[in-house]
């Protein structure tokens, strides 16, 4: 009987089959040690040379790493350790024998690495990764739907600019000229609110942004989500929300990846019992000066200036409320102070960074349409946007979480390279 190696508990002192590749191997002549995964999981699985074929342990000689198997054997418990099992072999069939696997046990370089990334992606340290980023994005489904928002996915050819026009890829697009990749799909689903009320996309976008930092991808995934009738503090609350939905889901789910990581869960569990931190624009300017950055008020922060700002938080830290000349034409005029706009961005703890940014939108017709002109962007290109705010506009806000930046800081790794499967960046288009 096939089986999972995620079900083995179920199975002791039963016969049963694992197909899978072998991670590792030790054999000592007379008893060998193979590490097998499957995909769900790994597992120890014993062969003694005297209870086995001769044929069975010379195809166990044969088995290299990573090469493909099917194993049979008796499930039994560790004798030592809780919840490990090993598989005691009855039965065994070497599937493909992997010749010269260039990527061995040990630590490689990660120019070398990233050019494997193809064969990187089997190491346990990634399976751990793709599995959390996995657990990330269900929970961000979960969290949405129960806060009534649906799924309506924006395009990624699109005509004209939502963060910018200078970080834009251009695509030869048949007669209609040049069409751009994605940077957010925030101005569609603006529109799809006045059709369900609440909702979300869930896709990559792309940055054409020479920005060659650890939190840096040049097409990343994003989810923006939108709801009509939502203000400034109410888009607070549900990026909140969400955020600590992500962190639950990852703690419930996630207990084996976090030891092969060795991403000690305490900070995460903390993050969970207070509510986020709230600073003004202009508080944290004063708090990073107070905090020895020289930082100038009206500039964006820096990873350092991030990095001061949370290193004394347990949870992440909005800083709202920004001069409204560094953000983008559709964010909403503060009333109380028409140099500012009604956003926030959300800085992780940990050295996670920015994990959100978003803000209420600008819902008169005369002043988005100044804005477009302020910031010199095509009219023309824009009035299916501004026409949102002829026909019913309503005061509405939202926010675009960057699913790696939430991986990067969940799972503790370093570079965002290791937090999409096959990373897109300034250097790096292969494989
Ligand atoms: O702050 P950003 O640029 O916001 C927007 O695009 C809005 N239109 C979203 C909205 O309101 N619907 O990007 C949102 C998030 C950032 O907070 C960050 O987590 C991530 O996207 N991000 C990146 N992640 C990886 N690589 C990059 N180059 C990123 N740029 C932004
Ligand atoms: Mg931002």
């Amino acid at each position: 009987m096939h089986i999972l190696i995620k079900n083995i508990s179920h199975y002791v002192g039963q016969e049963i089959t694992l197909k899978g590749w072998l991670y590792n191997k030790r054999s000592s002549g007379k008893i060998a040690f193979l590490e097998v995964r499957d995909g769900t999981g790994f597992i120890q699985t014993v062969a003694v040379k005297d209870n086995v074929s001769e044929q069975i342990w010379q195809d166990i000689e044969k088995t290299t790493q990573e090469s493909s198997l099917e194993v049979t054997g008796i499930v039994s418990k560790h004798p030592k350790k809780e919840n490990v099992y090993e598989l005691q072999i009855t039965s065994y069939e070497l599937l493909q024998q992997a010749v010269d696997y260039p990527i061995a046990l040990k630590d490689h370089g990660p120019e070398f690495l990233m050019d494997n990334r193809h064969l990187w992606l089997r190491s346990k340290r990634q399976w751990a990764i793709l599995r959390i980023r996995d657990m990330v994005e269900m929970a961000i489904n979960e969290y949405l739907h129960t806060e009534n928002f649906i799924r309506t996915d924006s395009p990624i050819f699109t005509p004209n600019a939502c963060e910018g026009t200078t970080t834009l890829f251009p695509v030869p697009y048949f007669d209609l000229g040049e069409a751009y990749l994605s940077q957010s799909g925030q101005l569609y689903i603006e529109a799809a609110i006045a059709s369900v009320g609440r909702c979300y996309d869930f896709g990559p976008v792309f940055r054409a942004e020479k920005s060659m930092t650890k939190r840096h991808l040049t097409e990343f995934w994003m989810m923006d989500a939108e709801g009509a009738f939502v203000g400034h503090d109410e888009n607070l609350r549900i990026q909140e929300g969400l955020v600590k939905a992500i962190i639950k889901k990852c703690l419930e789910n996630c207990t084996q990846e976090f030891e092969i990581l060795e991403r000690n869960p305490e900070p995460l569990k903390k993050v969970l019992e207070k509510s986020f931190t709230r600073y003004t624009y202009e508080d944290a300017i004063k708090k990073l000066h107070e905090l020895g950055s020289d930082i100038q008020y009206g500039e964006d922060l820096g990873n350092d200036d991030e990095g001061l700002l949370t290193k004394d938080s347990d949870v992440p830290v909005f800083i709202e409320k920004w001069p409204k000349s560094i953000k983008p034409f559709y964010m909403k005029i503060d009333a109380t102070n028409p140099d500012r706009v009604l956003n926030d961005d959300l800085i992780a703890i940990e050295n996670g960074g920015e994990i959100i940014g978003g803000s209420q939108r600008e819902d008169n017709f005369d002043l988005l349409l100044e804005r477009i002109r302020e910031e010199k962007l095509p009219e023309k290109d824009y009035e299916w946007y501004t026409d949102l705010r002829k026909y019913g506009s309503v005061p509405h806000s939202g926010f675009g979480i960057g699913v790696e930046r939430m991986v990067r800081w969940i799972s503790q790794a370093e570079h965002i390279r290791e937090c999409i499967p096959f990373p897109r960046l300034v250097n790096r288009l292969k494989p």
